[in-house]
């Protein structure tokens, strides 16, 4: 595995890595994937959902880069950019193991040097959800998102429905600025009691560990009552409430039905809706969501 901490080095590996037109494959004819460069952008501390990228990106594409950089953009003033887990070393041996081509792992100079002042925002989708709880969150994302695609130039990119904003937000800028990525999402991996394996894990002590369930156990009421027929949003959301009045140590920042596209809340579920719903365990902001389909 090729390790890039610079961008010239990067776009060095990546040029090389491009493949040689063919002169048997007739022009206007799509190539398949099974030849494109793939791109798995994380911040590290790797877990199992993490590896899904991976093996997504394994399965679908000839080249595999993965990024890792613990962005300081999407993070607010009083959040925990400073204790972040970080391990380089067991991320790099993980990466490694799973066949990772390409790992890009940028210091912060090397990504904002002094002066950067440009952003990339998705107006709207921005503010919702975590971008409500979190402002610049968002904003902090999609530039990152855009300069990892301007420096490494992946044909495909692969995002995990876990944070499911957030990739509405990234098809919406790619779409709204043309740039010649193709966005797979993945599904969420969960830890076999159902809490959604998240970086932000490690934080939590037994007993929080226990509570971080109410996020998972409010989304599975939401599911119980849409499967017997309901479809009024607010009824939906007063049945995922409840599970976190039964766990007062765990407060609700949103839980919100919206469409999955534009963000908007929705009244009724009348077609594709997603349930997300965040909450603080202790310090610790967790996040969630299902996607409820009518038949
Ligand atoms: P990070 O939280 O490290 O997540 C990297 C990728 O892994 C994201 O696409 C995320 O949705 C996915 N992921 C995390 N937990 C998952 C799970 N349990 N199941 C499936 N996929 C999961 O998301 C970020 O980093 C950053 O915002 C980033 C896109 C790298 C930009 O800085």
């Amino acid at each position: 595995m090729k390790i890039c901490n610079t961008i010239d080095e990067m776009r060095a590996a990546r040029a090389s890595r491009r493949r040689p037109p063919s002169r048997s494959h007739p022009p206007g004819v799509e190539q398949s994937n099974s030849e494109a460069f793939g791109l798995v952008p994380t911040m590290g501390a790797l877990h199992q959902g993490h590896i899904s990228l991976v093996r997504a990106a394994r399965k679908e594409c000839d080249l595999v880069a993965a990024s890792l950089f613990v962005n300081p953009l999407q993070f607010g003033p009083n959040e925990d950019l400073a204790k972040y887990p970080r391990d380089f070393d067991r991320d790099r041996t993980m990466l490694e193991q799973e066949g990772v081509d390409v790992l890009f792992a940028p210091s912060v100079d090397e990504m904002y040097p002094a002066g950067a002042v440009t952003y990339v925002t998705v107006e709207g989708l921005s503010d919702r959800l975590c971008g409500r709880s979190r402002p610049g969150h968002f904003r902090g994302v999609t530039t990152v998102v855009a300069k990892l695609f301007n420096i490494v130039q992946p044909d495909v990119a692969f995002f995990g429905q876990k944070d499911a904003a957030q990739v509405a937000i990234i098809r919406r800028m790619v779409r709204d600025l043309n740039i010649p990525v193709q966005i797979v999402t993945c599904p969420i991996v969960r830890e076999a009691d159902g809490l959604a394996m998240s970086s932000r894990n490690a934080y939590l002590d037994s007993q929080q560990r226990k509570s971080a369930l109410a996020l998972y156990r409010s989304l599975m009421r939401v599911q119980a009552q849409f499967d017997q027929g309901e479809r009024k949003a607010i009824k939906l959301m007063e049945a995922g409430q409840g599970a976190f009045a039964e766990e007062p140590s765990v407060r609700l920042d949103y839980l919100e039905i919206v469409d999955p596209e534009t963000l908007d809340r929705v009244e009724d579920v009348s077609r594709t809706a997603l349930v997300a719903v965040a909450a603080f365990v202790g310090n610790t902001r967790l996040i969630d969501n299902i996607v409820l389909s009518p038949a």
